[in-house]
């Protein structure tokens, strides 16, 4: 079915389960939330960015029985590379709490936050704003709050702000429900990719996790600012909370898409050390933020790494004479150094495909 997005626009919002969009698993919509859910076609992707033709990236209603969970993962995750989830089970609460701390944050007078201010990419814990990604004399508007967390229990949080007052309890109680959340969907992932459930619970998912609370200050020209170049996360995966305000885009058949979430949504992303272990099944997307000239907006994401040591390479699950790996194993900190390398000093360039840069290794 292909509407034109007018004329239905009083239906509610109609959130697919997998069982409900089993033929395509693509859903798009008008920007409206209540506006009716379009099947998507190729012709309609090809729209310019700024069309009102909104991807809708596949809900997962975790509710559901845990193979039709899996299946809409997968299906969802493996078309692209990004799927959001409702029904997480995290409490509504712990995320307004978040978003509160996060804006109470940002608020903060410039020379309170100035303590925390480093361009120094090596230092877990930071405050940075865009210019930190200024390449190519592009220039990004996006301020962020970096706040690591090491295992086994969290210690470098030692190193957390402590202005706003509940930013340490808030952020921790939040970290662990978002990476828990993360970890449950890598076990669902492994179920419905036959991998055995275990696979992500060691170094692979055990490297510092980081909890950024990004804000986006309006632009006076969006046109020609964004608030985080195209790039594809480098971590294992992403669990996004992402804002009322629009701003995140996926690259899709050569089209930047507006993503865009239900109420109470986590926006999930593979990232690219997924694509390695699952040799290509599933896939790490571009992305970006636009700006606009209007609001600020304001998100926060949960990003599951591996240990620096580990060395990641795609899962002998996945390799038969037919299929061969096509990724070299390599550990996550020299992934990271050759992948800055390649990409001319910065992770976040334009990316090309992962199997390309490491052609060239
Ligand atoms: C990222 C990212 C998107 C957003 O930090 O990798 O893609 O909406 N963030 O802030
Ligand atoms: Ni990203």
């Amino acid at each position: 079915m292909l509407v034109t997005g007018t004329g239905e626009t009083s239906s509610a919002l109609k959130i697919p389960h997998s069982s409900s969009h089993s033929s395509s698993g693509k859903m798009l919509q008008t920007t409206a939330y209540h506006a009716p859910l379009l099947e998507y076609s190729n012709e309609l992707l090809r729209q310019p960015a700024n069309s009102a033709i909104a991807l809708l990236p596949p809900v997962v209603d975790m509710s559901s029985s845990r193979d039709e969970v899996c299946r809409a993962i997968l299906d969802g995750g493996k078309e692209f590379g990004f799927i959001q989830v409702v029904n997480h089970g995290i409490p509504e609460q712990a995320i307004r709490d978040m978003e509160l701390v996060s804006q109470e944050f940002f608020q903060l007078s410039a020379a309170d936050k100035a303590h925390l201010y480093s361009e120094d990419t090596n230092k877990p814990t930071r405050f940075f704003s865009g210019t930190t990604f200024e390449t190519g004399g592009d220039k990004y508007s996006m301020n962020t709050l970096r706040l690591a967390y090491s295992f086994p229990n969290g210690d470098s949080s030692n190193d957390w702000p402590s202005s706003p007052p509940r930013l340490r309890e808030v952020a921790m109680k939040y970290m662990e429900l978002t990476r828990g959340l993360g970890m449950e969907l890598l076990r669902l992932l492994c179920e419905g990719l036959g991998l055995r459930s275990d696979y992500f619970e060691g170094d692979i998912s055990r490297g510092d996790a980081a909890l950024s609370l990004f804000q986006y200050p309006p632009s006076s020209d969006p046109s020609m600012t964004l608030g985080l170049p195209p790039h594809c996360d480098r971590n294992l995966i992403t669990i996004l909370l992402p804002s009322a305000v629009k701003g995140l885009q996926i690259l899709y058949n050569g089209d930047w898409i507006d993503a865009q979430s239900v109420p109470n949504a986590f926006i999930v992303n593979f990232g690219l050390q997924l694509e390695v272990v699952t040799n290509g099944i599933l896939k790490s997307i571009e992305h970006r933020v636009v700006t606009n000239s209007t609001v600020s907006r304001l998100s926060i994401g949960t990003f599951i790494h591996p240990t620096e040591n580990c060395l990641i390479g795609p899962a002998d699950e996945f390799l038969t004479e037919d299929n061969p790996p096509l990724y070299r194993a390599m550990t996550f900190g020299d992934f990271k150094r050759i992948y800055n390398v390649i990409k001319l000093g910065s992770s976040l360039n334009l990316t090309t495909n992962l199997r390309d840069i490491q052609e060239n290794i």
